[in-house]
């Protein structure tokens, strides 16, 4: 089985993925767009399990980014909505397989519907262990930088610390989610070969893996053969290091 060439002992630790490809996988079963979508939700119910059956710690997923209030007004509601559904649905499989709830994003500009439902469910997870389900969602790159930059002003300004204080590890305790490791492994789907705007500062040294498969299709054997491949670099971090043969 493939499942026995991945060295249990160096699963990433932590797994992001841009989850792309609901709407081209959809045009092509001559679907609508929003069925992409719910088959693309069907597949991260799969995966979180998979993930966390692998030995994955935190899963980071983007779900919705701040440039996805640009698409239609129905598509965009009709994402809100399943991420109302989903949050009230899985409550219940998240708690029995170990799975604490976590968003990245500003959470504040959701409609109050998705905001609540998501902190309800941060709230009933957050003694889980298993593994992290994080959800990035309103979230950018740029905006979560912007953000914390705010945060850090206000603490200057207020006589906290000074602006020589002021280095990375100090600047990253002010991002989203500072309790959450940077990802090892990150994933994207539908082949495009682009960052979109996703944990800029956090991929800083992620090995990046690509494939061609949509979302909707993604599977376990996908997930597998992606860590195989993690495990099959050499991670440098910009030192000299032998590589593996
Ligand atoms: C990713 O699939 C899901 C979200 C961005 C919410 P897309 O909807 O971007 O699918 P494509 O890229 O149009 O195929
Ligand atoms: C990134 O996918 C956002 C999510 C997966 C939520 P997009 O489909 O929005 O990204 P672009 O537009 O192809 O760069
Ligand atoms: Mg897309």
């Amino acid at each position: 089985m493939i499942e026995k060439e991945i060295d249990p002992t160096r699963v990433p630790k932590h797994v992001a993925v841009i989850m792309d490809g609901n709407g081209r996988w959809a045009t092509r079963q001559g679907l609508n767009r929003i069925e992409g979508h719910i088959q693309g939700y069907k597949t991260l119910r799969r995966i979180v399990e998979d993930a966390s059956n692998l030995g994955v710690e935190v899963l980071t997923t983007y779900t919705f980014s701040t440039e996805n209030w640009t698409r239609p007004k129905e598509e965009v509601d009709a994402l809100m909505k399943l991420i109302v559904q989903a949050a009230r649905a899985e409550i219940a499989d998240m708690q029995e397989l170990g799975v604490r709830l976590m968003v990245s994003g500003r959470i504040e500009e959701l409609p109050d519907a998705t905001r609540e439902e998501l902190l309800q469910d941060i709230e009933a997870t957050k003694g889980n262990t298993k593994m992290i389900l994080n959800l990035a969602i309103n979230y950018g790159g740029r905006r979560e930088i912007v953000d914390a930059a705010r945060k850090i002003a206000r603490r200057v300004a207020a006589g906290d610390f000074k602006p020589e204080d002021i280095d990375e590890h100090l600047f990253s305790q002010y991002l989203y989610s500072p309790e959450l490791p940077d990802p090892d492994l990150l994933i994207r789907t539908a082949n495009e070969m682009r960052i979109s705007n996703f944990l800029l500062w956090e991929i800083a040294y992620s090995e990046i893996y690509v494939t061609k498969k949509l979302w909707p299709e993604f599977t376990k054997e996908d997930l597998i053969e992606a860590i195989i491949d993690y495990q099959g670099r050499t991670r440098k971090f910009g030192a000299v290091v032998e590589e593996k043969s």
